[in-house]
């Protein structure tokens, strides 16, 4: 058999520490620290223990060439090799090991840079009440920041070793100044009315479809989106989670920028609501209500969009040409960024409510929609819907341009 190392790995050398109530009793903290190394492999959910042996054999072995495995087998044990083939650290060539390799065979045609694929890889959430959790730590207002956190960096910064400065002219605002000043991320959504589908769908139309195509080569075309992206690429792709959209029934859909339609995909009620039972905050609710807010974090206010667009790139349709680049990752996130903010200036304009949110639990949807991390696994959600009359919850509106004086009751 022939062996080499999986394609992307990250070794972490980790500070552990824990209690120890005998260290306490002794005279000492109680506190007890520890070093631990991990190997995260960007194809695997959860970061694994390895130890200093493991740590050697990996760093020794190359990600592209093939050694013969008896020589490995004699210097580190039979048993160390086993185990890091058992977990996909090491790759072999024989039929024991087929589930391994294909997946790593996988990973490595994607051409993920290495270090960007374990970024992305630890990043991501599973069942997470963050908003929960920012409350109960008091860090969800001004105050609670300020008070927990000091004082932040300076709002505005002036260069010391600067010259002069040269006032510019301040233009006569236009229609376009009136739908920018009007934009601020809505957290106050009308849960008694309905979104038009017509809206929705010039919202969709506009940040997402087909505008023009470019034949580029044999095989090769281009897509023209109102938003730049990275080598005309256009990797992201928009899900739906439909919640309350007039003419158009709940559920879940993947929108066809080609077409401009939505196609609905399967919903799987009890898959979706099996890790709602540890959020008392979820209790009672349906599949479609519990993916929403677990979608966004738990953040009941943007939950409660009548429509989320969960954006979500094909990284193998970027990584074609920028393969195994260090930019590329980076080029996906901020494609994403000028799709989120041309959807949330189509709805302003609309007269809509919207979002843009990275604060996601990436495993919940990716399971939702049947998706892959490492293969379009998403990157943000963004919400549309009809505002409500009141804000209830505290929205960045200082000139009253998305909401009358009169209408912030709980400011
Ligand atoms: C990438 C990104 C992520 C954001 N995530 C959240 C979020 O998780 N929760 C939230 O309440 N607002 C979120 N926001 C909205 C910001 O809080 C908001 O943009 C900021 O307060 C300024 O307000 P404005 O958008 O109304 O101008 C996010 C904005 C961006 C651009």
């Amino acid at each position: 058999m022939l062996i080499r190392r999986c394609a992307a790995l990250w070794l972490e050398p980790r500070e552990e520490t824990r209690f120890d109530l005998d260290v306490l009793l002794a005279g000492g903290t109680g506190v007890v620290s520890s070093m631990q190394w991990f190997a995260h492999a960007p194809q695997r959910d959860e970061p694994m223990d390895v130890d200093a042996g493991d740590v050697v054999l990996l760093g020794e072995l190359s990600p592209l060439d093939w050694v013969a495995a008896t020589p490995l087998r004699a210097h580190h044990g039979t048993a160390r090799v086993r185990r890091l083939l058992q977990l996909g650290l090491l790759v072999g060539s024989t039929k024991a090991w087929t589930t391994q390799r294909e997946l790593d065979v996988r990973m490595r045609d994607m051409h993920w840079h290495g270090l960007s694929a374990v970024c992305h890889a630890r990043s991501r959430w599973d069942g997470i009440d963050a908003a929960g959790e920012v409350e109960e730590a008091g860090l969800h207002n001004a105050e609670g920041l300020r008070q927990a956190l000091g004082v932040p960096p300076p709002m505005l910064h002036a260069r010391l070793d600067g010259g002069a400065c040269t006032a510019l002219p301040r233009m006569p605002r236009n229609a376009f100044d009136q739908i920018l000043d009007a934009r601020a991320s809505c957290r106050n959504f009308d849960a008694g009315k309905m979104l038009p589908l017509a809206q929705l769908s010039q919202v969709l139309e506009r940040a997402f479809a087909e505008r023009g195509r470019i034949h580029g080569a044999d095989d090769f075309d281009v897509l023209k989106r109102t938003s730049p992206s990275g080598g005309a690429l256009h990797p992201t792709e928009c899900y739906l989670i439909a919640r309350d959209v007039d003419g158009l029934a709940a559920g879940l859909y993947h929108y066809r920028p080609g077409e401009h339609a939505l196609q609905a995909l399967p919903l799987d009620e009890e898959q979706v609501l099996a890790g709602a039972g540890k959020h008392a905050a979820a209790k009672g609710m349906g599949a479609l209500d519990y993916l929403a807010w677990i979608a966004v974090g738990g953040q009941p206010y943007f939950a409660d969009a009548h429509a989320l667009c969960v954006l979500a790139p094909r990284f193998e349709r970027n990584f074609w040409k920028y393969r195994n680049h260090s930019k590329a990752y980076r080029v996906c996130i901020l494609d994403i960024g000028h799709l989120s903010q041309t959807l949330l200036l189509s709805a302003t304009e609309q007269g809509l409510g919207s979002y843009v949110t990275a604060a996601i639990n990436e495993a919940d949807i990716e399971r939702a929609f049947g998706l892959t991390p490492w293969i379009d696994g998403p990157l943000a959600v963004c919400g549309i819907g009809v505002r409500a009359g009141d804000m209830q919850t505290y929205e960045l509106d200082p000139n009253h341009r998305a909401w009358p004086r009169k209408r912030q009751v709980a400011l």
